[in-house]
């Protein structure tokens, strides 16, 4: 792929996709790694006289505009990391966003409401999504990819818009690439991956991929209820996902087959409720009883995963072991993402949710490898897959 180093961008309309897919708590961003991650990119375009057309989207709202998940905070965090005014359009591509762009002078940044609020974003009709793109595409003269978080779709202003103008990968896209083809082509073995979050079903082609690249894998967070299901035993009121505990068996099946060795947590911290303040206790992972549910992996499982994790020389780790966000339920996945920080092996952080813990717990981030921006986008990575937004690029 082409880096922005090979474009000549002085005084040339360009658009950026970017991933600023990040959390919003009441209203306010509550981790703004991904806007910084974006930063090297924007300012390489604009130092060098472009004018910048940012592109992204936040949440799923699946085509209905939803004002929650408008992006005119993240504009205003952009320009505070900036530290230079950063326009913002809440059309997309009509003539208000038209003018806005004619509007920009060279090295001015201007960043379109969230994409996802146009259904033909993310149709799976081709045609449509091709309207969205010539109408993207009309807006500037070169395109440039440095949302690597959403690489893996397929989508009007990942994948088609793309194909319409000259195009570059941004340094994000580059960065990140580099290191998933590391682990892809030669990965140090043991290779461990870590696996946790809210949904199986996100996941469970990924893991099934893995199996044949890995040799270890851990799983915890509200993802492991459906495994512990599968394996068997009761998980009380905890998340599961009723119709994957079939294929989950299969996936255990098969990694059985292979050799490959899957982790479950042995013990678990339950609570009556979803909240902070609601009563805990750690219980065995094989007896959750009805009226308790699952928040976090328990201080065995920290030890055994630990233990786990202590001879791999490669690590992906990739969704958090608990409700992280609630400090009495946080310790498992703090206590992960210190093992991996006191270890000299390759250890690659993935999925926003991970990156935002890291952060959260003041863990710096040069104590890791890399630490990705991509959530989905690393796994079907390292899974060998040819992701479609990578694949557009040019080579030349
Ligand atoms: C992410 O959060 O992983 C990316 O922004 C992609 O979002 P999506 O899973 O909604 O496509």
């Amino acid at each position: 792929m082409r880096s922005i180093d090979d474009l000549d961008v002085f005084g040339r309309t360009v658009l950026v996709r970017a991933d600023l897919n990040v959390p919003m708590a009441d209203g306010e961003i509550s981790d703004d790694g991904r806007i910084r991650a974006c930063l090297p990119t924007l300012t390489a375009l604009t130092d060098r006289g472009a004018r910048v057309v940012v592109v992204a989207h936040l949440g799923r709202p699946k085509g209905q505009v939803a004002p929650e998940l408008s992006l005119a905070p993240v504009a205003a965090r952009l320009s505070e990391l900036l530290e230079r005014p950063v326009q913002f359009s809440s059309e997309l591509t009509g003539m208000r966003a038209q003018s806005a762009v004619a509007e920009l002078g060279d090295g001015e940044i201007l960043l379109l409401e969230n994409v996802r609020f146009d259904s033909r974003e993310t149709s799976k009709d081709p045609a449509q999504r091709r309207l969205l793109a010539n109408e993207l595409a009309s807006l500037a003269d070169l395109y440039v990819s440095d949302g690597f978080g959403v690489v893996h779709r397929e989508q009007a202003s990942v994948t088609d818009v793309a194909q319409l103008l000259p195009n570059a990968a941004g340094r994000l896209v580059a960065s990140e690439s580099q290191v998933f083809d590391r682990l892809i082509t030669d990965p140090k073995r043991p290779y461990g991956v870590v696996l946790g979050g809210a949904k199986v079903s996100d996941k469970l082609g990924v893991i099934g991929n893995l199996l044949s690249r890995v040799d270890r894998i851990l799983v915890g967070g509200g993802m492991c209820f459906t495994f512990l299901a599968a394996a068997g035993h009761p998980v009380g009121d905890s998340l599961l996902e009723a119709d994957q505990v079939e294929t989950v068996r299969q996936v255990l099946a098969d990694a059985a087959d292979r050799g490959v060795e899957v982790v479950l947590p042995v013990d678990i911290v339950v609570a009556r409720e979803f909240s902070p303040d609601s009563e805990y206790a750690t219980v065995a992972a094989d007896s959750i009883e009805a009226g308790w549910m699952g928040m976090d992996i328990g201080p065995r499982t920290v030890e055994l995963f630990t233990e786990k994790l202590a001879d791999a020389r490669t690590v992906v780790w990739n969704g958090p072991m608990g409700v992280f966000e609630m400090p009495a339920f946080s310790i498992g996945t703090r206590a992960v993402a210190e093992a991996l920080a006191d270890t000299t092996s390759f250890t690659v952080i993935g999925g926003g949710d991970s990156a935002a813990a890291i952060r959260a717990f003041d863990i710096a981030d040069d104590r890791y490898s890399h630490v990705s921006t991509g959530g989905g986008a690393s796994l079907e990575f390292l899974e060998g897959k040819l992701l479609p937004g990578l694949a557009v690029l040019e080579d030349h």
